[in-house]
């Protein structure tokens, strides 16, 4: 499918996957609506979004606000003129022991993973109802496929949107809505490098423009085709 001339929304679209993903999406013509915290960051990626030929703006909004996630996602919807697709990507790890990491650590993970992109998708909805057809890619992780030490929290919320992401799944194909949902293992970002997850090492760790070129083919495929799940790893890290 030409994805030319749609209007993606990508959240936490100012670094890490949520740029490579906005990169991909405009080199093939998309119009990008980049969200985020970081108002420079979001500034000089929309920038650089313009030059290859797109339009593109940002809203800065914290994800875990029902309200500013609203208001931003309705800024966004203006200015572009309608949401096609939507890459609910924003998110945080946070990792420690259970019994380390503060209540209200574990809390603001949760807020921002889950209810971040439940307040994403709510906010996206109406506009796609109204053009009879969109796309959602929820960006879980394989930690929401299995726990492990030193992850609750991370590994809750992505195991939340999963499930969020399965029911909205079912509710929104109906309106011809494709809902994705995405379980990536380790990709080299702030998030894996800082957290001690990865190196980074380009020759033999995924790397975030991997992850985009997935995105871009999986939202390519003909309508009446939904990859409704899957995960990608590194070859041999
Ligand atoms: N990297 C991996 O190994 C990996 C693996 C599986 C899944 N994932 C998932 O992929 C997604 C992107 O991760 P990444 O590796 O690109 O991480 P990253 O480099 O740390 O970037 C995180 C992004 O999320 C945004 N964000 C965080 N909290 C936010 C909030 N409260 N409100 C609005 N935006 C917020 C950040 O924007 P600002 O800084 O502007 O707020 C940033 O753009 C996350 O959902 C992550 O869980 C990553």
């Amino acid at each position: 499918m030409n994805l030319k001339g749609k209007n993606a929304v990508i959240t936490g679209g100012g670094r890490g996957l949520g740029k490579a993903v906005a990169t991909a999406l405009a080199n093939e013509g998309v119009n990008i609506g980049l969200t985020g915290r970081n108002e420079e960051n979001l500034k000089t990626v929309a920038a650089e979004l313009k030059a290859l030929g797109v339009k593109a703006t940002y809203a800065v909004f914290s994800v875990d606000d029902e309200a500013q996630v609203k208001e931003g996602i309705e800024t966004l919807a203006r200015e572009l003129g309608g949401i096609d697709i939507l890459v609910n990507n924003a998110g945080i790890g946070d990792f420690g022991k259970l019994n380390d990491m503060s209540t209200e650590t574990w809390e603001q993970v949760i807020k921002t993973n889950l209810f971040g992109v439940y307040y994403a998708a709510k906010a996206v909805y109406p506009y796609m109802k109204e053009a009879g057809a969109g796309d959602i890619v929820n960006v879980a992780s394989t930690a929401g496929l299995k726990g492990g030490p030193n992850m609750s929290a991370y590994a809750a919320s992505k195991a939340a949107v999963i499930s969020l992401s399965q029911s909205m799944m079912a509710e929104w194909r109906k309106e011809n809505i494709r809902v994705i949902t995405l379980t990536p293992s380790t990709i080299a970002s702030d998030m894996s490098i800082q957290g001690g997850l990865t190196d980074g090492n380009p020759d033999k760790v995924l790397q975030p423009e991997d992850f985009a070129e997935w995105v871009r083919d999986i939202l390519k495929m003909n309508r009446r085709a939904m990859i409704a799940s899957g995960s990608i790893f590194s070859t041999n890290p």
